[in-house]
């Protein structure tokens, strides 16, 4: 094989790459793969209905010594792989939050890749570091947040929250940067308090932080699942006699399992009193603040100390893709900056260094896909797919009131809504032991999840399981959604009609 010539199965050329004749044939066939699988990912089974292990069983376990052409790679990809996967971007996918799969954002995905950059200083990528500062103050015009808040992009909002809190830590114990917590006399045990329905990258943070898993208190929330601010004084009062440093409040808006908001403006007071940091837990909830009649969801928010968003599970930008603000920004830079020598080239004080502000080094150009997005809808057509989703899902929760056999476990507040079969009819569920009713409930999801005819997901509310849909997917329509709500009613008619369904708690 000579040089120019390439490879008759993998198109590469000798010592070199794939040759530029074969990668264009390749690009054009997969174009139409994507555009296809695109075009008729409503057709297929949701999820697999796959045992583990099989996937692997179907793989050969042993690496390939010689290359493979791309025609026999892509073809395990269509019989093992994409069998093998849950379709989050299919419409009947209404687990977690629904999902992001954007057209524009596959588009700034794939031109992502050939480019493959490292935006981790503004040197090593001029265009990758300034499109990430304007993306970053786009979403945070949006989010009505005041011009002292900046951001930085990481993948994730537990990612977010572990660095909002690593600088919290420093601010309360100067030096830990240098000195690390162990062995020193001068800390305090810290404690963060956030509700029973935050998620669980809070403690994750704890323990990451060296803060400790069991410092993260969990303060009980309310009917309608929003934090108890009574409860989180009297939480803070007594740490306060045993001599625990009260360090920050974690608020949610849009909780994990009901979207619930917490009463930031309350909680603010609290920590301005006590002088604590406050972070908000925006992940899911804050792309609501897009719509202007939902703008009472920012309240507060001006007065936080930090603040994370994830354009990954409202706002139609494709896995992954999490803005974390901080009020002055330079607190998060003194706490990582880290400038060895090996860098200090690319290292141009007076710009922004993105690795300035985690730790990671290496960082993907995660802003062109989301640059892509919010020029492809404007803020004007995601919050009409926004305000849609809504629409659906007050939709489902009139469907669910006016069928005896369910009832709502939550107020619908964002596009998820939390509803829970109660057995033959509401006022004689007591009938029926709860405990029946919550093995119902997942049996309902499971059913339906392996069948492939659609995805949900399941939660405890009060110690009760509950049905959860999430909307956020620009290809579900209400046609998907009757289907889904009638597959749900008939899977709970038969599963309550089976003959070991007990009548009582004491047949
Ligand atoms: C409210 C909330 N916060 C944080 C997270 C964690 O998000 P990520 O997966 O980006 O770490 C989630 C995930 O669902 C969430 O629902």
């Amino acid at each position: 094989m000579k040089d120019g010539q390439s490879n008759l199965h993998t198109g590469l050329t000798e010592l070199g790459d794939v040759s530029p004749t074969v990668f264009r044939e390749q690009l054009h066939q997969l174009a139409d793969w994507i555009a296809d699988y695109r075009e008729t990912i409503g057709e297929r089974p949701v999820g697999p209905n796959a045992k583990p292990g099989a996937i692997l069983a179907a793989l050969p376990a042993e690496p390939p010594e010689e290359g493979e052409s791309f025609e026999k790679i892509l073809t395990d990809i269509d019989r093992v792989i994409v069998p093998g996967l849950v379709h989050w971007g299919h419409p009947l996918f209404m687990g977690y939050f629904g999902w992001t799969t954007t057209a524009p954002g596959i588009l700034g995905e794939i031109i992502t890749a050939p480019l493959n950059v490292n935006a981790m200083t503004w040197r090593t990528s001029p265009a990758a570091t300034e499109l990430e500062t304007l993306v970053i103050d786009w979403l945070r015009q949006w989010l009505h947040l005041p011009e002292e808040f900046d951001g930085v992009v990481y993948d994730t909002a537990s990612v977010g929250i572990m660095h909002a809190l690593a600088v919290a830590r420093e601010q309360a114990a100067p030096s830990t940067r240098k000195l690390g917590l162990a062995g020193r006399a001068d800390v305090p045990r810290f404690r963060i308090y956030t509700s029973d329905q935050a998620h669980s990258s809070v403690e994750k943070a704890a323990i990451a932080l060296g803060l400790g898993e069991e410092n993260v208190r969990r303060v009980p929330s309310d009917a309608e699942f929003r934090m108890e601010v009574t409860r989180l004084r009297e939480m803070i009062a007594h740490d306060l006699r045993e001599k625990f440093k009260p360090l920050a409040v974690v608020a949610t808006v849009g909780t994990t399992s009901t979207a619930s908001v917490d009463p930031i403006a309350e909680v603010v007071r609290i920590c301005r009193e006590q002088k604590m940091w406050l972070h908000i837990d925006g992940a899911y909830g804050a792309g609501l603040a897009l719509l202007p009649e939902c703008k009472w969801v920012t309240a507060g928010w001006s007065e936080a100390d930090s603040i994370v968003a994830n354009p990954h599970k409202m706002l139609f930008v494709p896995l992954d893709f999490s803005v974390l603000y901080v009020r002055d920004l330079e607190r998060l830079r003194r706490v990582f900056t880290l400038v060895p020598e090996y860098l200090r080239g690319d290292t141009v004080e007076a710009e922004k260094n993105y690795m300035d502000y985690g730790i990671q080094l290496g960082r993907r150009f995660r802003a062109l896909k989301a640059w892509m997005v919010f020029r492809t809808f404007g803020r004007a057509g995601m919050a009409a797919r926004i305000r849609d989703h809504l629409r659906l899902a007050n939709l489902l929760a009139d469907w669910v009131k006016i069928d005896n056999r369910f009832e709502l476990a939550a107020p619908v507040v964002m596009p998820v809504v939390c509803f829970r079969f109660v057995a033959t009819d509401k006022k004689n569920s007591e009938s029926v032991h709860e405990s029946k009713i919550d093995m119902i409930n997942s049996e309902i999801v499971e059913r339906i999840n392996a069948s492939g005819r659609a995805y949900l997901t399941q939660t405890k509310l009060h110690g009760r399981t509950v049905l959860r849909i999430g909307f956020g997917n620009v290809l579900t329509t209400e046609q998907h959604l009757r289907k889904v709500w009638g597959l749900i009613q008939l899977t709970a008619g038969e599963i309550a009609g089976r003959a070991d369904w007990p009548q009582s708690p004491s047949k």
